[in-house]
């Protein structure tokens, strides 16, 4: 039987941890008799012939670090029929049967149009926003969430000093998690997310005039990018306490950075399980954390399901933020 040819590729937003799953799906390919592709950025790749054959040491050097070695893009010409039936034809020139795509819904959206022209497709989980509703996690979450808390608690330095209130808009696109545990772990008088409304007024300016009074002189609020606003709350919250206010976009230095152990080893897991699947000619899953384990599920089941946040975290984070 002749060897099997997979490929592999980054799509959308980079991730720490994105380059561990790429190790993963190189070694644990070679190791069961694969050839194994590396698609640089993203479907592009696939559209511009831009691949490279993987051996054991093209991933030497590279769990440790931020980005992808791969590259990644956020494709418009891969958007399109024609641009999903030029890539499968690129697969099949080069016998690529089964492809691993590393990235967000957006990209598994993808993956899934090129299985049904016939590729078996596998989907990992890789964003820093946590936005993937069939996974518990996803690779870059934690590393992304350790770089706000860090970035907060300088905020906090220099907000202390000054008896200001500092306000932190944290990345997650329409997705609360990040602003939620960052939130959570520096002690933020408020958190805002767009999954849970709020009353700007009584939740944050009269929670913030009722903690004056117990002597607190410093804050720190933390927006989630989904709500928006920063500028205005900023505004606001001089203007109703009198205390000074200083807005903060963290941006994508939430992005970079060397990963988490947590984040290693999660994207060495779900690489390593996203091949043994192809190699048991298992396509269109998606591989998912579910309770700590390492999961697959079918794709459109893994499309359609919801996200939410963990309301009981939230109540408690208000609770305890006094
Ligand atoms: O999906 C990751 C993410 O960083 C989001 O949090 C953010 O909304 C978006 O990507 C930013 O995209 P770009 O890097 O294209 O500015």
């Amino acid at each position: 039987m002749s060897e099997k040819t997979i490929a592999v590729l980054t799509s959308g937003g980079d991730a720490p941890g994105m380059n561990a799953a790429v190790r993963a799906v190189v070694r644990t390919g070679i190791a069961n008799g694969m050839k194994v592709i590396g698609v640089k950025r993203g479907y592009n790749g696939l559209l511009e012939n831009d691949v490279v054959e993987m051996n054991l040491r093209s991933v030497s050097d590279i769990i440790h670090k931020g980005g992808t070695c791969l590259y990644t893009a956020r494709s418009e010409e891969y958007n399109s029929s024609e641009g999903v039936k030029k890539a499968a034809a690129f697969c099949n020139k080069l016998g690529i049967s089964g492809l691993v795509v590393i990235g967000g819904d957006g990209s598994f959206r993808g993956a899934r149009e090129l299985s049904a022209e016939g590729i078996q497709v596998v989907g990992i989980p890789g964003t820093i926003d946590n936005d993937i509703a069939c996974t518990e996690y996803t690779i870059g979450f934690d590393t992304a969430m350790n770089t706000a808390m860090e970035m907060v608690d300088k905020l906090r330095d220099t907000a202390q000093s000054h008896n200001r209130c500092s306000i932190v808009e944290v990345m997650g696109r329409r997705c609360g998690d990040v602003a939620l545990k960052t939130g959570i772990a520096v002690g933020a008088t408020a958190i805002l997310v767009p999954e849970i409304p709020f009353n700007f007024e009584k939740d944050v300016i009269q929670k913030m005039l009722n903690t004056q009074k117990t002597g607190k002189k410093h804050f720190i609020v933390i927006v989630a990018e989904g709500v928006g606003g920063l500028e205005y709350f900023t505004r606001r919250i001089q203007e109703a306490t009198g205390i000074e206010a200083r807005g903060t976009v963290l941006g994508h230095v939430q992005r970079g950075g060397s990963p988490t152990l947590r984040d290693r080893v999660v994207a060495s897991r779900m690489g390593s399980r996203a091949v043994e699947l192809l190699r048991d000619n298992k396509g269109n899953r998606i591989v998912a954390m579910q309770q700590g384990q390492i999961v697959d599920i079918e794709i459109n089941e893994a499309l359609d399901m919801k996200k939410t946040i963990d309301k009981d975290l939230y109540k408690m984070a208000l609770e305890i933020s006094i």
